[in-house]
This record gives C-alpha cells, structure tokens and sequence, in this order.
C-alpha cells in the first residue's frame, strides 16, 4: 500500500499552497498531491481578475477592518466573522510572500504592487497579473512543489474516502493512464477539490469541476454546508458562459441594456458596475426578464445584455484585460475595442462547502471535527463568503486557509501514527464497482443524462427560486438518477478510460445537486445569492445560520450552524 504522511487531493492554489507549507515548516514530512488532471491544469489557473489585499499601494486609506466589513456586508452576514477577520488580517502577508515565491504581480509606474477596484470592495485593493492573476500564481507555487520535493500523482481519481470511526485513513484512487488502482494510507487527508460549477449547463468553470470531493465527503456520512449559495457570476460570454473578469468592470466597463441604459442606476446607485455579484446578476436577468436583453442581431428581447469597455481606449484594454479582449475575439467574433461584449450571467462559484475550523479541520457536526481529516478552498465553508463571494476574495481565502491549514497539518502529524486499512477489502470493493460499470448493459448515455441533469438544475434552482419551482426540479432529478443507474459505456478498456471518469463524475454531480436543491428548498428567505421569490426578504430571525446537509441515499437530513458575528451586527443590505 501507498503510504506519505500528508496527501492532499487537488493541485489548484489551495492544495498547493498548503503542500509548500508543510514542506517548510518540516521539510521530513513525505507530502503528495493527488489531482485529476495535471496541477498546472486545475481550475484555479483560470482566474483572472486578482486577489484582494489592504497593501495599500493605491489607497492610503484602507484597513483590514474595512476589509472586513465589506466581505461580512458583501456575504449578507452570514459569513463567520472570526473567519473574515483572519482572512482578511493576513491577506497583506500572503501577497508579499507570493512576491518572494517569484509571482509577477502588474505594477504601478514606482515598482510596488498595482491594486484596482473590485465589485463590493470600499477601496482599491485588489492585486493582480493583467487577468491572468490565478495563471501567474499557480505557475509558482507548481514550481514550488518540485523545489520542495512534493510527489504528484497527476491524473489519478480519487473514487473514494476511506473513513473509519470517525477518522480519515486514506483514499481509493485509480490511474487515469491504465485503470491501475491503489489505497494510500496517510496520517492527513486534506480536500481542495475546488467547486462544481458542472452541475449547471452554463458556468466559467472548466470540464473538471465536477464536485467529486464533496461528493465523496457526503458519502462518507459527513455534512456539507450552505450548498443553496451558487454564485453567478454576472459576466459570462454569450453563449459560452466562460468568464469575462470582473476586473474589466473594475477598469471602468459599462452593463447597458436594449435600451441603451447604464440599468445598474436602478439596482445599485453607489456602486453601479461595481456591486456585489448576486446583485449585479439578478439586475441583469430582471433587465433580460423586463424584454430588456439584446437579441444576436441587435434587437431587444434577447437574452444577453452588452459589457461596453470601447471608451477605456486600446491601450487600457490590451494592457489591463488582455484575455478579456482575446476571449470575447475568439469565442464571440467581437473585437471589444470597437464593439460591446455580449454578457449574461453564468455560474461561476460555490460559498458553501465541506464545513471546516479555521484551522483547516473538518467538522463532523456543530460540535465534533474529524480526526485526519482537513480542507481549504472553494471546496471548503469556513464560511468566510457567507451567502455571497466578493470577487478577489477566493484566491485570497486558497492562499490564507491553504498556507494555515497546511500549517495545522504539519504540526497535527507529527503525533500520529499510519492508520491500519483493510487494503484488500477497499480495492476489491473499488474494482466490483468499476468492472459493474462496465459491465451493465444499460440504455442511456453519459452526455445526455449529463445534460437533462445540468439543465434541470439550471431551470428548477438557478437565480430565482421557489418552492414550486425547487419541488419539480427534485421530482426531475430522482427520475434522472433512475436513468443515471442505467447508463452505458462504449469504451471496455483500461487505457485512458475517460468516460469511466465521466460516470464517477455523474455521480457526484447528482449527489451535490441533490444536496443543492434540498438545502435551497429548506432555506426559506433571500439571503445573498439566495433569492426566493417566494420569501422575498431576509429573516434573520429564522435563518441567520449556516446549514449542515447531511446526505445519504435515503435522503438528506438538515441540522444547523450558529454564525461568529464579532464586530458587524446584521443591517439593512444596500449598495
Ligand atoms: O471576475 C473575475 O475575475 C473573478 C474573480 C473572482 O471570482 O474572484
């Protein structure tokens, strides 16, 4: 069996972040990092608009408390706020040390790191690469894996999580390559699996974020939390849905309607463009909803709305949002210099997640954490977004939980002893499931259960919501799961098997989205991304607190989190 004292399972900035800090704070330690893809390729190396720090480098003025206050009021206080306060305390720290690590941050004119306005920050404070900030950073720390002598299993799935009396053992993985599988012990296990924007048929999120790692941890027995909070993100290209960073509003865009109109005036007078994104995305489907979209051929009553970036000039636009230019080019035949980018909003990020301290470890229900057992990232709910995500606060929280849980990890095990595994036991069990796969005759195919899935959840649980609404689209998901056990495959072999991995990821699809709707279902007010048209107000009487889904085939059972409110008592949420 596979033994290394610390396996973390995903390569994006959360994972590798953590992996370089448990190989500098005891570099005996034997680390691997487990990903499905190769590290350079998580989804974390599309991020682009930057990552939120008070430096200070632009405006004098700003602090972490007003940092602080704008992530708390941003996540409509549902976010934990001891959690916001360390965020938000060590992100200055974290840039810097990224710095060191060789990450080429855009500059001002004198050297020091340039900073620009995100949607919902107070202050200018928003650290960047052009838009290709996840780009630069995850290069680095990828970098920085070799240098310290991480191993990389890259291309391997992990199909399971092995727990045992409330303890985190190790994993069943298989190698994509030739269906090799394996268990591997460890003394840690951490998740930083990244979201499931897939879930949905339109997101900015790539093929991979297909929501395996919560979806293992659900099996397991263990609670998700806040799943109802799906961010869309209000700039997705039309049609694609791949995202056109919020970093171009940043750098002074326009949202205009058929009209012609700035339409943020009437949702968002103070912040316009620049309003938090639950807000900026319902303001663009209530104006697509009105007859107010733009049709492809310029007419009204269409379904996308235009980002106009013309008066910004050439320069500004080839120097500060690049890819946003090359990306509305290649994939929309629009060249942003001369004509708005067609924009509707798309699902772009996950605030809930696998419920974790703030040093990283997994919670087993309000009170208990799992023994071995850690997370960071989107991944995790730590909860420092709450029921909304300011945009540059993810690769911040990957960063800052990343670097402290790898910190608590390092320390944790160094008491510990290798679990004992029934090795044999978990790897016939593995091979039974991948040979029944294969071996089912089955009628449906991956991609078109696949696709009524997505679409289901897109209609019956996307921006607005309500019970009718969420009752159908529950009703339509077990009818689609029946189908999901019938499905079949062409490919019998074990070279490259993808679409063996495309029906592990079917599964965890299901599962989330289920988690998703009964969690949205349950929680009967707006709240942040959360907008029931049915319970149109915020009840902080009722449901100022985080949700635990606990899932299981049988169905999923709901229990409850109290929120850390520290210094910002709940108000009236206005832009
Ligand atoms: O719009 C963006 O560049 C995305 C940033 C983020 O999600 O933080």
């Amino acid at each position: 069996m596979i033994q290394h004292d610390v396996v973390i399972v995903g390569g994006g900035l959360a994972g590798t972040r953590a992996a370089v800090e448990i190989a500098r704070i005891d570099p005996r330690l034997s680390v691997a990092v487990v990903a499905k893809t190769h590290p350079i390729r998580s989804h974390s190396v599309a991020a682009q608009g930057g990552m939120a720090a008070t430096l200070k480098n632009v405006d004098a003025e700003d602090s972490w408390e007003a940092h602080a206050f704008d992530t708390v009021k941003g996540s409509d206080y549902l976010a934990d706020q001891d959690a916001v306060e360390i965020l938000t305390k060590e992100a200055p720290d974290v840039v810097i040390d990224l710095e060191h690590m060789g990450v080429l941050f855009s500059r001002l004119p004198d050297g020091r790191i340039a900073q620009r306005a995100f949607g919902g920050h107070s202050h200018k404070r928003t650290c960047y690469a052009a838009d290709k900030t996840g780009h630069a950073i995850l290069h680095e720390l990828v970098n920085n894996l070799r240098r310290y002598g991480v191993q990389i299993y890259d291309e391997w799935y992990v199909m399971r999580l092995i727990l045992e009396d409330g303890q985190a053992k190790g994993l069943v993985m298989f190698r994509i390559r030739d269906g090799e599988m394996q268990v591997v012990r460890a003394k840690a296990i951490m998740f930083a699996t990244g979201g499931y924007g897939r879930v949905y048929n339109t997101t900015s999120n790539d093929f991979a974020s297909t929501g395996d790692g919560l979806a293992m941890t659900a099996a397991a027995g263990l609670p998700l939390e806040d799943m109802e909070f799906v961010q869309f993100h209000p700039t997705g290209l039309y049609p694609a849905g791949v995202l056109i960073s919020e970093a171009v509003r940043g750098e002074g865009a326009y949202l205009i309607n058929s009209e012609g109109e700035r339409f943020m005036e009437r949702y968002a007078p103070s912040r316009m463009e620049l309003a938090p994104r639950d807000i900026t995305s319902r303001a663009i489907a209530r104006e697509i909803r009105a007859g107010r979209g733009i049709h492809p051929d310029g007419t009204a009553g269409g379904s996308f709305v235009y980002l106009d970036v013309r008066h910004l000039g050439r320069e500004k636009i080839m120097s500060r949002i690049p890819f946003a230019w090359e990306e509305s080019h290649r994939l929309a035949g629009v060249d942003a210099v001369h004509e708005p980018i067609p924009v509707r909003p798309t699902v772009h990020y996950s605030m809930g997640g696998i419920p974790v301290n703030t040093d990283g470890q997994v919670r087993s229900s309000p009170e208990g954490l799992v023994e071995g057992f850690f997370a960071a990232g989107e991944t995790a709910c730590v909860s420092v977004h709450g029921a909304n995500r300011l945009g540059s606060n993810s690769l911040l929280e990957c960063v800052v939980y990343g670097r402290r849980t790898g910190a608590t990890i390092a320390h944790y095990v160094q008491n510990r002893k290798f679990p004992e595994i029934n090795e044999q036991q978990y790897l016939n069990q593995a091979k039974q499931q991948v040979q029944s796969l294969i071996d089912q005759p089955g009628q449906y195919r991956i991609a078109k259960v696949r696709q009524a899935f997505q679409d289901c959840m897109t209609e019956y649980c996307g921006v607005f919501r309500t019970e009718e609404l969420m009752q159908q689209g529950l009703a339509q998901l077990q009818a689609i799961r029946q189908q999901a056990q019938q499905i079949y495959l062409d490919d019998k072999g074990q070279i490259f098997n993808t679409e063996l991995i495309e029906a592990f990821e079917l599964q965890s699809l299901l599962t989330v989205g289920e988690i998703i709707l009964t969690s949205a279902l349950n929680r009967k007010e707006s709240r942040g991304a959360h907008s029931r048209e049915d319970f149109p107000d915020r009840d902080d009487t009722d449901f100022l607190k985080h949700t635990l889904a606990y899932y299981s085939p049988a169905g999923i059972e709901i229990r409850y989190l109290p929120v850390t409110i520290t210094q910002f008592q709940p108000q009236e949420r206005k832009y």
